[in-house]
């Protein structure tokens, strides 16, 4: 008897329904596959959004979390571990700075930045006390706290959670002039993505990461990088930013940093910003624990140059497949690629924002998305996400796909024909 449906039922019965997965339960994974209670194999295209550059249970990952758990999981910060300076050391080397302050997930990590560019607002550029304020961008995915909610233009993120923080102000992504325009004296921060994902992969204009950078620069405010999904590879590059040779104040990471083991974030500055922060005035009981320090110095071992060509070619190569097989099947469709984040719009326009992005066959999607499951294929499961592929991935894993695409990209014309 198949296990899948009362797995399914009880998962229904006994959470909360703050999402709606698909009706499939992994019961183990290895590299780039998954497998279900029904001994069902599915490639995984998603990678944990991003977590799992390596793939799933990386050997060397694996053995470095295994080790450090047979030895010391967790401390507090009342007391100092033998993996938390290492860790530090090696990701504040990454990514050029003084400082890091880690913490478990994204949104926390977007919170202490958020924190942390007030404080620097307050005590250093000399903003007038609760003054501050914050500008970002339309479209955003920051997380899902009550504070970055307050400033998503994601209506389903952010009706009925208010009353709202106030400090924030959106201007369209990508529009430097609006940018520029919204700053004013009491600005603290710029605190934007590099590359936004969360409605398929919007690359910014050309020049536009050098601009933020030099009006930042200009007018004292303090550049915040959200690189928790762009950062570490995922874009071609060890941040996005390198693209265009920008350096950001702050740099906020966290997804794959963990290796895809446990969670872990950090916010990454120089002295004079995460200075700031004094004992007593921010912390997290699990924040740069010994497991967590262990998984994430393995992680940042691990990623070099040849992972993210790996990660970019072999995208490169899905991104193409599919394409041809909907080309094929005359399905009209954009690829927008950032490195190995890279989106498949059922459109004809080319999509530079979210109104353009809503431009989508979402029935075209959802007959490509199920036949794809059907021959073992797990997608991302909704047209405005991005598809993540792993270094995991192999030749075998992509003669599944090839074959699998075709047959997909029939259905997906069928139902784009309102068949
Ligand atoms: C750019 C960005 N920032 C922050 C977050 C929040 O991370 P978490 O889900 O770990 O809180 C995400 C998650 O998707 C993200 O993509």
């Amino acid at each position: 008897m198949l296990r899948t449906p009362g797995a399914v039922r009880d998962a229904e019965r006994w959470t909360a329904h703050n999402y709606h997965p698909l009706p499939v339960v992994i019961s183990s994974a290895e590299g780039a596959w998954l497998t279900d209670v029904d001994d069902r194999r599915y490639l995984d295209f998603l990678a944990g959004y991003s977590a799992l550059n390596f793939g799933h249970r990386h050997p060397q990952l694996v053995a470095a979390a295994h080790a450090q758990l047979d030895r010391l999981t967790l401390t507090s910060r009342a007391f100092i571990h033998d993996q938390f300076a290492d860790f530090c050391r090696e990701l504040a080397e990454l990514c050029g700075k003084d400082l890091v302050l880690p913490m478990n997930t994204g949104a926390e990590a977007v919170e202490t930045g958020i924190k942390v560019a007030r404080k620097w607002g307050y005590q250093v550029k000399g903003v007038p006390a609760g003054q501050a304020n914050i500008v970002v961008a339309e479209g955003n995915f920051h997380g899902r706290t009550t504070t970055i909610v307050s400033f998503s233009t994601d209506e389903d993120a952010r009706a009925d959670f208010g009353p709202y923080t106030p400090g924030f102000t959106v201007v369209p992504y990508g529009d430097l002039e609006a940018l520029t325009a919204a700053i004013d004296e009491n600005t603290v921060a710029v605190l934007i993505e590099p590359i936004q994902g969360e409605q398929g992969v919007v690359v910014p204009p050309e020049g536009y990461l050098p601009g933020v950078r030099q009006v930042c620069t200009d007018r004292n405010v303090l550049f915040i990088a959200d690189e928790i999904q762009s950062g570490l590879g995922r874009t071609g590059a060890t941040f996005a930013c390198d693209h265009e040779g920008v350096v950001p104040d702050m740099y906020l990471l966290g997804k794959a940093l963990g290796g895809g083991i446990v969670p872990v974030s950090a916010v990454v500055a120089n002295t004079d910003v995460l200075g700031v922060l004094k004992p007593g005035e921010h912390g997290s009981t699990f924040g740069g624990n010994p497991l967590a320090c262990a998984a994430g110095l393995a992680t940042l071992r691990l990623a070099d140059d040849a992972l993210y060509r790996k990660l970019d070619d072999t995208a490169a190569v899905v991104g193409k497949l599919a394409s041809d097989a909907l080309a094929a099947a005359g399905v009209p469709h954009r690829l927008s690629y950032a490195g190995s984040m890279f989106s498949v719009f059922f459109t004809d326009a080319d999509v530079v924002d979210y109104d353009s992005a809503r431009t989508q066959q979402a029935p075209a999607f959802k007959a490509f998305f199920h036949s794809m499951l059907a021959a073992g294929v797990y997608l991302p499961p909704s047209a405005f996400e991005s598809w993540f592929v792993s270094a995991a991935l192999d030749d075998a894993a992509l003669e599944q796909i090839a074959a699998a695409l075709p047959t997909a990209a029939r259905a997906a014309a069928a139902a784009g024909n309102g068949g």
